[in-house]
């Protein structure tokens, strides 16, 4: 990932090392109200190759050791058994080499054979060029995987010819062919302009030559980063290990730029490195889907192979002022990890958090059947905002008096920044508000508006910034369109809820939006919930459950 673009991600630091070595970190909630609770923190940002290995899973992410600024980029290292509860370890990687010792940027790890793990990364070199780079566990038999040894034979790969110095990075994880060999693809944008996945050969995984054509490649878009190339299975649910070869499956290619994750379904054809994409292919325009229509940046998924799923985190940045982050002494965090698959429409990816984050659920408030009338707001009893899983479901039953939309012109941000949770429409605004300050001034508005659109009704899905905090800070507003039947499905929403974070999944993960936030009355016990109806119709919220979330552990080791 770019140096400039990170600098907003600085992350964490000495407050933060000093709090958890004094086991500090109850007594310092009132210092820290947007600390989070159960979405890991580490001491600094966006992610490299998370995988799972002898039973453990294993995060490496971007990390500086030395300050809370961007600089001195490490491997951050932390291992659980559970996504949830995490040891921090000493980072894995450090920039000391002529080839990294600018920085060991993102890249992946890759499990060769079943059984030995190998991390690819992208290493700057003082002259600004970028190199990959290898690295293997110094000792097998460290269930910890603690120590990582960079071959003698770095950097395996140099920016020649076409590619641009500056713009070559984040090597995949590797999957494997037909014929035996292993595949990878590196973001890029080589010389003649354009924004590449390009594709490489190895048979040891140590010596890699270039394809004479990329994976896939477009001239619409900028420069890609962290590409990530993966089967999906057409029949169900299950994850795919990445090098499976089989019937019953797609590719999906993802790639990050404009600061977004997007995506492309295809067809893939390892004889011939064919991947043709069957639904729209790469560009900026707002039909494009995205893993996410908030925060969310260089993303990575695994195949987890203890629970037959692929996994996926993302790196979810600040939106406050770098100032603010420098006096809290650190900056950005995970996403919580969510388990993802191909819908059955086969057109789009389904997201949903792993099912371990049930173990942190305390205290649960049910409710069933409620009128929301036009202009209805409920508060939800028993629920302290500031660390909750919230699910809810709504339906409706006559839309034919819904609002009309040309759907094919109308962008779902700026469709949400119009619609707001202030303008009463017919069906909708209607969801919930979250970190609500006890008389409204402050809260998150997680909701939803149907509309009659061309061909079939609508569902817009909007996460609304502009009051979460007293404070002008990230007014920012996100929207996005569920492919869902209003009239035969439920419009349900989840969203988890952690002091600064509000992660939210629409239709059962149709769309997923990430919100980061800051309110300065809705902290801690402070924090309330509501739902509501702003919309001139009715809306039955069929069931809502939500929950207290405990902490996680996430400690360092020893
Ligand atoms: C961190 O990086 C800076 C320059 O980027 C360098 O001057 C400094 O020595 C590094 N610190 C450590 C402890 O490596
Ligand atoms: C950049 O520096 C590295 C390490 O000193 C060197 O091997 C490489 O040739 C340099 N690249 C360019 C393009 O100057
Ligand atoms: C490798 O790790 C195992 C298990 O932790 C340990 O018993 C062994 O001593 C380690 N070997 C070396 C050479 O450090
Ligand atoms: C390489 O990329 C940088 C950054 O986008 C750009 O400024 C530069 O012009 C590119 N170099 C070439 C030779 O295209
Ligand atoms: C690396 O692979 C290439 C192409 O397969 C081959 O020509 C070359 O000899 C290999 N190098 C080493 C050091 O194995
Ligand atoms: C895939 O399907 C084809 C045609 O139905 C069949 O011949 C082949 O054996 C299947 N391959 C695998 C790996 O299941
Ligand atoms: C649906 O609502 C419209 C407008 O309010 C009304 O005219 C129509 O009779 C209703 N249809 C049903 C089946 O209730
Ligand atoms: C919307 O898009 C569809 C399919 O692309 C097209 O047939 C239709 O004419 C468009 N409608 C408008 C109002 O632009
Ligand atoms: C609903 O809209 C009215 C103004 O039309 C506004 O005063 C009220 O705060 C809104 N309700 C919610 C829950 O935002
Ligand atoms: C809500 O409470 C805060 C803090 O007490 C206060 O500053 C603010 O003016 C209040 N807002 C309203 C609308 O009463
Ligand atoms: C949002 O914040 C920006 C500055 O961060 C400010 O210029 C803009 O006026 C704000 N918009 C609203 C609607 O408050």
């Amino acid at each position: 990932m770019r140096v400039k673009e990170m600098a907003k991600g600085w992350l964490l630091s000495f407050c933060f090392l000093l709090v958890v070595n004094c086991v500090r970190v109850h007594a310092s909630e009132d210092l820290q109200p947007y600390r989070t609770a159960f979405h890991f923190q580490p001491l600094k940002n966006w992610m490299n190759g998370p995988m799972y290995f002898n039973g453990v899973y294993h995060l490496f992410y971007q990390y500086n050791p030395f300050g809370p600024l961007w600089g001195n980029i490490s491997w951050g290292h932390s291992i659980s058994h559970d996504l949830v509860n995490w040891f921090i370890l000493e980072p894995a990687l450090s920039p000391k080499e002529p080839y990294d010792v600018g920085g060991c940027l993102s890249g992946s790890t890759t499990i060769l054979h079943g059984s030995k793990p190998i991390i690819l990364y992208t290493g700057l070199e003082l002259n600004n060029s970028q190199v990959q780079n290898l690295a293997y566990p110094k000792n097998l038999s460290d269930p910890l995987l603690k120590d990582w040894v960079k071959w003698s034979g770095n950097p395996i790969l140099t920016p020649v010819n076409d590619i641009n110095l500056t713009q070559f990075r984040d090597p995949s994880t590797a999957w494997m062919g037909p014929d035996g060999k292993w595949r990878i693809v590196i973001g890029s944008e080589i010389i003649k302009g354009q924004a590449t996945a390009l594709l490489y050969y190895s048979t040891d995984g140590f010596n890699w030559t270039r394809s004479d054509k990329p994976l896939h490649f477009s001239s619409k878009t900028n420069m890609w980063e962290c590409p990530d190339f993966y089967p999906v299975s057409t029949i169900g649910k299950d994850g795919i290990d990445t090098s499976f070869q089989g019937n019953n499956t797609m590719h999906v290619l993802k790639v990050s730029f404009n600061s977004h994750e997007y995506y492309v379904i295809g067809t893939y054809d390892p004889k011939i490195d064919q991947f043709l994409v069957v639904n729209n292919d790469f560009s900026v325009s707002t039909t494009q889907f995205r893993y996410d229509y908030g925060r969310f940046y260089a993303s990575k998924s695994f195949y987890d192979s203890a629970k037959k799923r692929r996994v996926l985190w993302g790196w979810v940045n600040e939106g406050d002022l770098d100032l603010d982050d420098v006096k809290r002494g650190w900056s950005g965090l995970q996403s919580f990890p969510r388990s993802i698959w191909l819908s059955d429409t086969r057109k789009q990816l389904v997201q949903w958090p792993v099912d371990e984050i049930k173990k942190l659920r305390a205290k649960q408030v049910n409710m069933e059947n409620v009128e929301l009338k036009g202009g209805s707001l409920l508060e939800v009893p028993g629920i302290s905002g500031s660390q909750a899983d919230i699910e809810v479901a709504f339906s409706l039953s006559n839309l034919s008096d819904a609002e009309i939309i040309n759907s094919n012109t109308s962008d779902p941000e700026s469709l949400c920044e119009q619609n707001n949770v202030f303008m009463s429409g017919r069906f909708g605004p209607f969801g919930v508000l979250v970190l609500a300050s006890k008389n409204l001034t402050e809260h998150t508005a997680v909701f939803f508006r149907v509309f009659k659109g061309p061909n079939k009704f609508q569902v817009l899905m909007c996460s609304d910034q502009r009051r979460s905090s007293m404070e002008v800070v990230d007014n920012s507003t996100y929207g996005a369109f569920l492919d869902l039947d209003p009239l035969h499905e439920k419009i349900s929403l989840r969203s988890l809820v952690d002091h600064s974070i509000v992660e939210s999944f629409g239709g059962e993960g149709l769309a997923c939006i990430t919100a980061r936030v800051y309110p300065k009355l809705a902290i801690n016990e402070h924090a309330k919930v509501y739902v509501f109806n702003n919309g001139s119709k009715g809306v039955t919220m069929s069931s809502l459950n939500a929950w207290n979330m405990n902490k996680a552990q996430i400690v360092p080791m020893d």
